[in-house]
């Protein structure tokens, strides 16, 4: 368990998420298997390096919260599947590209050397960029609704560009060695890992033929899971192992980067993480309705604000 023991309706909750985030990942890792290349002529060792990061495993956390919010809204998990497939591509690009020498310089992701210590930095970056466009091209391709796809390839680029992800990801970089200052702290959290949180929700409601008021919803339910994802990420830094995390902990602090672990200790993130949990369950009194996906997305906060891994 994480920090905080949560108590036994959460602990209900945090056992739907578990097994809702291992349905999510046979569903995903099935259409992700089809449509990663498996053999690319004439770029050796391409296709083999694009696999090894995406097929490593992870959470699937982005993807499940894009299905369980295109439930939510009483939508088909195949209307949300594609967008669900290219959130995690473009989540996984943003990992190896995070690990490399330039940005966190680490050796171990998702319980496996980091893809420049398998591949070599040239062949890491690459990967990173083929995945990256690999999404919209999943994406644009294989959902029906041209309108709906326009919707979430702008969504889906907004929040992972220089206003959201990349733009995180450089004030990140920035931050380091510099005192916590909150409001810093927050900006760069909500960018570089609450945009695309925040896009993953609403986008799968997008999918699921949302109306623009239960995307309002979505969006302020995704926005404050993806602070508080981060801030448990933080926590978990300087709480977990590498066997249950799959990377290095203790990095953190080594490079002296801005957490809210190093502006209030673990037990002010938690708290602060809990707050955040908090508001985004309140924000789906404003989907409306008691379809089976928001309790999923219910379960799937409990499961951030309590995780260790
Ligand atoms: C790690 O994300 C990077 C952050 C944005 C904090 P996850 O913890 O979701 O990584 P995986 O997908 O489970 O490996
Ligand atoms: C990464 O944040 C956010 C990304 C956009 C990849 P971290 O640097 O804290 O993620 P980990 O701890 O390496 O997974
Ligand atoms: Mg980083
Ligand atoms: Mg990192
Ligand atoms: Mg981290």
């Amino acid at each position: 368990m994480g920090h905080n023991d949560p108590g036994q309706d959460d602990t209900t909750r945090q056992g739907q998420a578990v097994a809702f985030l291992a349905e999510a990942r046979v569903i995903v890792d099935g259409a992700l298997e089809h449509w990663l290349p498996d053999d690319l002529d004439g770029a050796p060792g391409l296709a083999e390096a694009m696999r090894y990061s995406v097929q490593a495993g992870g959470k699937r956390l982005r993807p499940a919260l894009a299905l369980a919010a295109c439930r939510a809204v009483g939508g088909e998990d195949a209307a949300a599947l594609p967008f669900a497939c290219a959130v995690e591509l473009i989540h996984t690009y943003s990992l190896i590209h995070d690990d490399l020498p330039a940005m966190d310089d680490d050796d171990l992701r998702r319980g496996r050397p980091t893809s420049h210590k398998m591949f070599g930095e040239a062949m890491a970056i690459l990967a990173g960029d083929a995945l990256h466009t690999l999404a919209f091209d999943v994406l644009l391709t294989h959902t029906d609704d041209d309108a709906i796809a326009a919707a979430l390839g702008r969504e889906l680029a907004t929040a992972s560009g220089s206003m959201g992800m990349v733009g995180g990801q450089v004030d990140d970089l920035a931050g380091g060695g510099i005192a916590p200052d909150a409001d810093r702290l927050q900006r760069i959290h909500e960018r570089k890992t609450a945009a695309l949180i925040r896009a993953s929700v609403r986008g799968g409601g997008r999918a699921g033929g949302a109306s623009e008021a239960q995307l309002d919803a979505l969006g302020a339910y995704g926005a404050a899971m993806g602070l508080a994802f981060q801030i448990t990420d933080d926590i978990l830094d300087v709480t977990g192992t590498a066997e249950t995390l799959g990377k290095t902990p203790g990095k953190d602090e080594r490079e002296q980067k801005m957490t809210y672990v190093a502006l209030e200790g673990v037990d002010g993130a938690q708290a602060r993480a809990d707050r955040e949990i908090l508001r985004a369950r309140e924000a789906l009194a404003g989907l409306g309705g008691q379809l089976p996906g928001r309790e999923l997305l219910v379960a799937l906060a409990e499961f951030v604000a309590h995780r260790d891994r």
